[in-house]
């Protein structure tokens, strides 16, 4: 049995706590947040990823072809499909969508497209089902188009019911009749809902997912993805703001296109619907193939970092913040928090970064933005310290016999540079003789979040929890994962086309428990011993409750707990909520196997309340306010 009493002063504890690591990996912006339905929209390419017919297919016998016409859509658009010929008295094309289209009956889509030639008539765009032949919604748009001008043509439909799944296909037919000459095609795109009702939004489902993990932070656009592969390309924000016609997309660093229809704009606007507070990652000039900016050409990447700043924070009378206001935002976005670089190793000698590439950036900031956090990239939790008053950012990629060992971890670390846990998660299950990740040998890697590997989390957090005066926050990383096109597992939230298959881990359960009851000022205990139980206790400001949260780990029974408070009264009622699951049991479609249990715990007359914790869970005790 577990016995102790809770204290009653402490410390204040950061509001941040929890928090969203975003970036587009396992298509989690591209065929996953961003709500854009189209597979490769505007053939964009480059040196890396060049342009492609990928996901469109012909009809009626038509050629599809890529063109760089003399007059392009836009500068930034180059590459247009043109379609010709054909054997038949209707001729398009189709897209497989990312791994086909969600059809739901209350659903109306938004669509546009792009053409250029000689044409005159109708062109019809319809969601057919390849399960059953079906044709679900369709708009015909009557068409003049002119021969060297682009035109842009749009369309809403609603289908007559839902399809049975998500192996559907979007399709654009027209009379052979009607083509005059070549006919080329560009930015076609379609929408479905989104969240917030935003044009260029973000799917529903899945910020529903996040709203549930009543996240704080929100870190972006990386990771890696800030990066770059190799130059001359990195997370150039300038070239993702404004008409979807002025964005050329980037070679993302996780083998595929970014369209970057999800510009920082769209960033913003997230995190403000989200309410969450924005850690903005900014390019340090680091490549990953180890290429990098010399110190003597850095500056003006640095200065590029002061107008992303102003961009985002400047007075519409500045020239950045007057951009801004022209796009629709005159509000201000506040940042607090900026991140220079990703996984710059500052603690292991790390290339230039300590050397000189940290401090340009820094002092430039500072100058300008005193107040602002500004966070040194991946550095241990060990001797060295960032310089000046910088914050770091830790990642950790575990086992669980790691993860759960961590309960002190940042105990002994000093208060006086914050830390954020910008990346986190156990990746592998345990095996004797290893207590850390095994990487490329393969076998042991989970493809989804496992309870244990969860629980084992938890005792992670409640460390950071315990010392949440030095820990600006946590986010698990990576957050997305597309069943259809993945890069990295395990992934807090999996989805594919159809929301109705979007699967909450057992990590996401997890930290939802925890983010959504949060202490505001921690609070001592005494006595008790851990392992198999760990603990934290506090006291929320907001909704006046004292706290108690636990873990149980790796225990062959359900744990007994004893607990006193020095401010609750004998006959004070409290809530408890568990979480509990089988050991190595992972959720994945239709299959939920995170078990939640709610009880009533009144103190006994000396005040105690017990409770027991069955073996791998993760309990929150709130008291009622008195
Ligand atoms: O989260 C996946 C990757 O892990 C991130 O892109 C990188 O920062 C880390 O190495």
């Amino acid at each position: 049995a577990v016995t102790f009493n809770v204290g009653t002063s402490g410390n204040a504890t950061a509001a941040t706590q929890y928090g969203i690591m975003f970036e587009d990996i396992n298509n989690s912006g591209d065929g996953g947040v961003y709500a854009e339905l189209i597979q490769n929209r505007a053939f964009q390419g480059n040196e890396i990823y060049p342009s492609n017919l990928w996901w469109w297919h012909p009809l009626g016998g038509a050629d599809l072809a890529l063109k760089n016409l003399s007059n392009p859509l836009s500068d930034a658009l180059p590459t247009s499909m043109q379609v010709r010929g054909g054997s038949e008295d209707t001729i398009g094309f189709w897209n497989e969508g990312f791994w086909g289209f969600p059809i739901k009956g209350d659903w109306e889509y938004n669509g546009s497209f792009y053409i250029h030639g000689q044409f005159d008539g109708a062109i019809n765009i319809a969601l057919v089902s390849n399960t059953t032949g079906d044709t679900y919604a369709n708009a015909s748009v009557d068409v003049t188009s002119q021969g060297n001008a682009w035109t842009q043509f749009q369309y809403t439909f609603q289908p007559t019911s839902d399809a049975p799944d998500s192996n559907n296909t979007l399709q654009f037919t027209m009379p052979a009749s009607g083509v005059k000459g070549p006919l080329n095609f560009n930015l076609l795109s379609l929408f479905p809902p989104t969240y917030n009702d935003r044009p260029n939004g973000l799917r529903i489902d899945l910020m529903e997912a996040m709203a549930g993990l009543k996240p704080s932070l929100f870190r972006l656009p990386g990771g890696n993805n800030v990066e770059g592969n190799e130059p001359p390309f990195w997370w150039d924000w300038k070239k993702t703001l404004g008409p979807l016609e002025n964005r050329p997309g980037y070679p993302g660093t996780w083998g595929y296109q970014n369209t970057d229809g999800l510009g920082l704009v769209e960033y913003m606007l997230w995190a403000q619907d989200l309410g969450m507070e924005p850690i903005l990652d900014i390019w340090a000039g680091l490549w990953l193939n180890g290429s990098h900016v010399d110190k003597k050409d850095l500056q003006p990447y640095v200065d590029d970092a002061l107008d992303e700043l102003e961009f985002l924070m400047g007075d519409v009378s500045t020239p950045w913040g007057a951009k801004r206001a022209e796009l629709g935002y005159p509000a201000p976005w506040p940042i607090r928090f900026i991140e220079i670089g990703n996984e710059d190793s500052l603690s292991n000698g790390g290339h230039t970064y300590r050397a000189y590439r940290f401090d340009m950036f820094y002092k430039a900031i500072k100058a300008k933005y005193p107040d602002m956090t500004i966070i040194a990239s991946f550095y241990d939790v060990g001797p060295e310290t960032p310089p000046y008053d910088a914050a770091g950012d830790f990642h950790e990629y575990a086992v669980p016999l790691q993860m759960s060992s961590q309960f002190n971890y940042f105990d002994n670390y000093t208060n006086e540079h914050p830390l954020f846990l910008g990346e986190y998660a156990v990746i592998e299950y345990d095996i004797p003789g290893f207590s850390s990740p095994q990487w490329d040998k393969g076998a042991l890697r989970a493809m989804y979040p496992f309870w244990y590997g969860s629980v084992s989390e938890a005792i992670y957090l409640l460390s950071a929890e315990r010392n949440a005066d030095k820990i600006i926050g946590a986010a698990y990383a990576p957050g997305f994962m597309n069943y259809n096109r993945w890069e990295w597992i395990p992934d807090l939230i999996e989805y594919d086309a159809n929301p109705e298959n979007t699967v909450l881990s057992t990590s996401w359960h997890m930290i939802s428990l925890l983010s959504s009851t949060r202490i505001t000022e921690t609070l001592p205990t005494t006595g008790g011993k851990y392992n198999p139980a760990y603990w934290v206790a506090g006291r929320s400001d907001v909704t006046g409750s004292h706290i108690v949260k636990a873990v149980v780990y790796n225990s062959t029974a359900p744990v007994p707990f004893y607990v006193t408070f020095d401010e609750v009264k004998a006959g004070a009622s409290a809530t408890l909520t568990y979480l509990t699951a089988p050991k190595n049991a992972s959720n994945t479609i239709g299959n939920d196997v995170v078990q939640t249990s709610t009880s009533t715990v009144t103190a006994n007359k000396k005040g105690c309340f017990h409770f027991k914790l069955p073996e791998y869970s993760v309990g929150v005790l709130e008291v009622d306010a008195a």
